[in-house]
């Protein structure tokens, strides 16, 4: 959570900073605030919410404001202090016996109230509730006493415990921008005349797609002309370059009214470029640029949070029936502390869209405890996560802005698709045919997402109504059923704020079906195969208790449609797709229920989309 980012080189750096900071606003928008360095001093710009606030407040500075040439900004989400002014990075130091430094930061300072305590013994004010504000003082003390900006942080940093990216800048070295790093990401982008610093690739991809990757315990120090890189020690690091992929208008929303709406519409696209290469005509599963035995894979466990560990579920059930393998499926905030059991026959697939999710890299380093090979699905080039792991295994969704996954979900599933039928092939699990039969299918996930969201679109809005008076709302589903029926409750709950809950539909009986009234609406999935006909009757048994019912079953489904106030249909498809088909209608159903509440679907409340802290 927060996102930094920092510019030295023209004069176009209030803009590059405002740039980079939409782009990242993602990361959290409590706050959001600019410093820039002149020899005379650091002046900065801070506003209470999202970023727009800032871009109003800076219509009124005047023209020098917009002629520096170096700076850095900071788009915050709280974790000490409220969303206020003056928690609102940047922070500055120093001033009255030296010169003056500003602090941008991502991450927890964990010894700052000892910090705080030590800096006010001598003498220092402070002016936030921030753990932040710590660094700012640090700095300017040892700026102060003579030391370069660059020594200075390499010696504040010598005091603090906790994840952190930082930038910093100091007024007098007016043109440079020193920053580190511990847990928390942090790149650097390179250009002609001028260099760039952000929390993430997506910051800058309108000014280059050029990158170098700052790591754990190194400090790098940027000026328009030269980028140094070395570590705490003062050894020079190099580093190669490394070149994305992902285009400016990945995170422009290209004519749609909301990100969210924009990516669920790209799902088709990004289930082709996931496949491409991995997916062969025939239907056999390529994963072999891995390089990583399969054969020998006993167990796997999948750690994950959110969207990713419902992806999990569902690539369980993939590996389990394909390659006969058995999969636990673990929250990564768990998994972590739970001193977890294994061997180097384990697999632990660790599934995050961003690649830097704390929990989930924690769970990883768990899992090197007992030795796991550990397998990396991440959407994110570079992140932290494919630095940890053994190897890694790319979805293609692109960058994805709206703080709810959608597109990222799917290709999840389709990665741990892909993954079970080569562990499959790998382990003589099955006859080859008959996983060639299911990779065929898989083939045509694009195609039949695609007429899912058309048939959809044309009825969410109907099935939203019927939320209208809502209280609550339960989702169900059996199978491969359920983990879409747990990821439209997350979908529905955190951007319309309406309690809701996945449940496997035989559970009722046990206690939900309390719930049910005509306030609680029940989103059934039907799905496909034998379990269709169970979850029906799970769900006659609610109607009889007066629930009122939307189905996400197929068009031609009658049965379904007469249990049902609103059917959401998807299309006829193998079996394999029957997941991905009907996680388009509850993505579509939720977006429509937060539209009609007039919530801010891309940021709801509350949220960050890359979950950095604890
Ligand atoms: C779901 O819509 C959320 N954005 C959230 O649950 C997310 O999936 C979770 O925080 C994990 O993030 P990651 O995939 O980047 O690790």
């Amino acid at each position: 959570m927060c996102g930094i980012v920092g510019y030295v080189g023209g004069e176009r750096c209030v803009e590059v900073l405002m740039e980079g900071l939409k782009n990242l606003e993602y990361r959290g928008y409590d706050s959001a605030g600019l410093a820039v360095a002149s020899p005379g001093g650091i002046e900065t710009a801070r506003e209470v919410g999202p970023l727009n606030n800032l871009a109003g407040t800076l219509k009124g500075r005047d023209r020098d404001f917009f002629s520096v040439r170096a700076g850095v900004g900071h788009t915050r989400w709280a974790t000490h202090g409220r969303p206020s002014e003056a928690n609102a990075h940047p922070h500055k130091g120093g001033g009255a016996g030296g010169p003056e430094v500003a602090v941008v930061h991502n991450g927890i300072i964990e010894n700052h109230g000892e910090l705080r305590r030590e800096l006010r013994g001598r003498g220092i004010e402070f002016n936030s509730e921030t753990d932040t504000e710590v660094i700012a003082h640090l700095l300017a003390e040892r700026v102060a006493s003579g030391e370069s900006l660059k020594e200075a942080l390499v010696g504040a940093l010598k005091r603090l415990q906790g994840s952190f990216a930082v930038a910093a800048m100091s007024a007098a070295e007016p043109e440079t921008i020193v920053a580190a790093r511990n847990q928390s990401p942090l790149v650097v982008g390179l250009g002609e005349g001028e260099n760039f610093l952000a929390s993430a690739v997506q910051a800058l991809l309108g000014y280059t797609r050029r990158f170098l990757f700052v790591e754990n315990g190194e400090v790098v120090e940027i000026t328009g002309s030269s980028v140094g890189l070395s570590t705490l020690e003062g050894e020079p690091v190099q580093r190669e370059t490394f070149e994305v992929d992902w285009g400016a208008e990945a995170v422009e929303l290209g004519g749609y009214e909301d990100f969210m709406l924009k990516e669920i519409h790209e799902q088709p696209a990004a289930l082709g470029a996931t496949l491409a290469g991995r997916l062969m005509d025939d239907g056999c599963a390529d994963l072999s640029d891995l390089d990583l035995n399969l054969s020998d894979v006993r167990r796997v466990v999948v750690v994950a949070c959110g969207t990713a560990y419902h992806a999990g579920l569902l690539g369980k059930q993939a590996i389990e029936r394909l390659a006969r393998v058995p999969v636990e499926v673990t929250v990564a905030s768990e998994y972590r502390y739970a001193d977890p059991v294994g061997d180097e026959d384990t697999l632990v697939v660790a599934i995050s869209q961003s690649g830097e999710t704390t929990d989930t890299l924690a769970a990883v380093g768990a899992a090197r405890g007992f030795g796991g090979r550990v397998l990396a699905v991440t959407n994110t080039q570079g992140s932290l996560i494919t630095r940890e792991a053994d190897a890694v295994l790319l979805t293609k969704a692109g960058p994805e802005v709206g703080v709810a996954a959608t597109k990222t979900f799917v290709t999840q599933v389709a990665a741990m698709h892909l993954l079970a039928l080569a562990l499959a092939e790998a382990r003589g699990a099955r006859p080859v045919e008959e996983l060639r039969e299911v990779g065929r299918a898989l083939r045509l996930a694009p195609e039949k997402v695609e007429e899912a969201i058309g048939l959809a679109e044309e009825r969410a809005g109907e099935a939203a109504e019927v939320f209208e008076e809502a209280r609550c709302s339960l989702f169900l589903g059996r199978g491969a059923a359920f983990p879409v029926a747990l990821e439209g409750a997350l979908k529905l709950k955190e951007i319309s704020y309406l309690p809701s809950e996945g449940y496997p539909a035989g559970e009722m009986k046990h206690g939900p079906i309390a719930l049910v009234d005509g306030r609680c609406p029940m989103v059934a999935v039907l799905g496909e195969g034998v379990l269709r006909e169970k979850t029906l009757s799970n769900v006659e048994e609610t109607v009889a208790r007066g629930a009122r019912v939307i189905s996400v079953a197929r068009e031609d489904d009658a049965v379904a449609a007469a249990i049902a106030e609103v059917v959401l249909p998807v299309p006829k498809a193998p079996e394999v797709l029957s997941p991905f088909v009907a996680a388009v209608p509850l993505q579509l159903l939720a977006y429509r229920v937060a539209k009609a509440r007039g919530l801010n679907v891309d940021k709801p409340r509350n949220l960050a989309k890359s979950v950095t802290v604890e």
